[in-house]
């Protein structure tokens, strides 16, 4: 691995391995004291040209909790704003000798573009409706976490999936180790040709959750809502909310994430949110363990460093 953009291009092997670095990562999280030398000297830039809360916080701790120094760029207060192609500005910060670069973009195939012109690792964080590697892969950690291991389970993906990066990395990853993979949502957001994946794909709800181990809900993007690709918000959630009722359709001790953030009352009620059932706030944990991973794969060297 030179680069991380998308888990689509990763070999189960490879997703396997970082699981299980990311699962030591989350050990030394649990250490009264986190900070290990392993990237000392080294130093990354996060790249940040749209609004983020967890993966752009989680990056920077994994990268101090690893010794490594960090910079945070974001299109306000940069050059971007007089003028500069986020190439300029990709170049010129990687000629600040640093040895990562962190970025996360409104369009899709930003991440590649830089990995092909930079000569140091890039690490997508989130590209439009593309992909977001780390969350594929703190989601499936989380769901091997709570279930000892991801082959045969059933795993219900709910909601805007044509537009959600989350689910497409989620796809590949929980694809990758075996599990089962339903989609469902409204139907103008829910691409059929998915199907050609290998996931099941419905608009039924009930359906999807029957017998499901694990319920990612996706954010219901409500700006899509004046694009008419989506109904208004009290029939999404009358018909494809996460609530009590509904997840009883599941087996009893289904586990629920959500990659964050939430839209409390739409697509996932705060009860639920709040369950003994709710992994999310393991998911933001496991993030920081999950980058961690990654950020020593790509800068810290090969597999014999482990
Ligand atoms: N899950 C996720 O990407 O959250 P942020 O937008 O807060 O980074």
């Amino acid at each position: 691995m030179q680069d991380l953009v998308a888990l689509e291009s990763l070999s189960t092997q490879d997703i396997e391995s970082l699981l299980d670095l990311s699962q030591n990562m989350a050990e030394i999280l649990d250490r009264p004291i986190k900070k290990v030398p392993t990237l000392r000297g080294k130093a990354v830039v996060n790249l940040f040209f749209e609004p983020s809360t967890r993966t752009r916080n989680s990056f920077e701790l994994a990268a101090k909790y690893l010794s490594a120094d960090v910079i945070n760029v974001q299109q306000s207060g940069s050059s971007v704003e007089k003028g500069e192609t986020l190439w300029d500005t990709a170049r010129n910060l990687s000629e600040m000798a640093v040895d990562g670069v962190i970025v996360r973009h409104q369009v899709s195939g930003v991440p590649q573009q830089l990995a092909d012109i930079l000569d140091i690792p890039v690490i997508n964080a989130g590209d439009g409706s593309h992909e977001h590697p780390t969350q594929g892969l703190l989601d499936a950690l989380t769901i091997s976490q709570a279930k000892g291991s991801l082959a045969g389970l059933k795993v219900a993906i709910v909601g805007d999936v044509l537009h959600s990066r989350v689910a497409r990395s989620d796809i590949h990853v929980l694809l990758a180790l075996g599990a089962h993979v339903v989609l469902v949502g409204p139907p103008t957001v829910l691409p059929e040709s998915y199907e050609e994946l290998g996931v099941e794909v419905t608009t039924d709800l009930r359906r999807a959750l029957s017998d499901a181990d694990a319920i990612q809900v996706l954010r219901l993007q409500k700006e899509r809502q004046n694009s008419g690709e989506i109904p208004s918000l009290w029939e999404y959630r009358l018909r494809w909310g996460i609530t009590s009722q509904t997840v009883s359709w599941a087996k009893p001790d289904a586990v629920i994430l959500h990659p964050g953030p939430q839209n409390r009352g739409v697509e996932i009620d705060s009860d639920i949110l709040e369950s003994s059932r709710s992994w999310v706030l393991r998911q933001v944990r496991n993030g920081v363990a999950v980058r961690m991973a990654v950020l020593f794969r790509l800068l810290g060297g090969g597999r014999g460093d482990e």
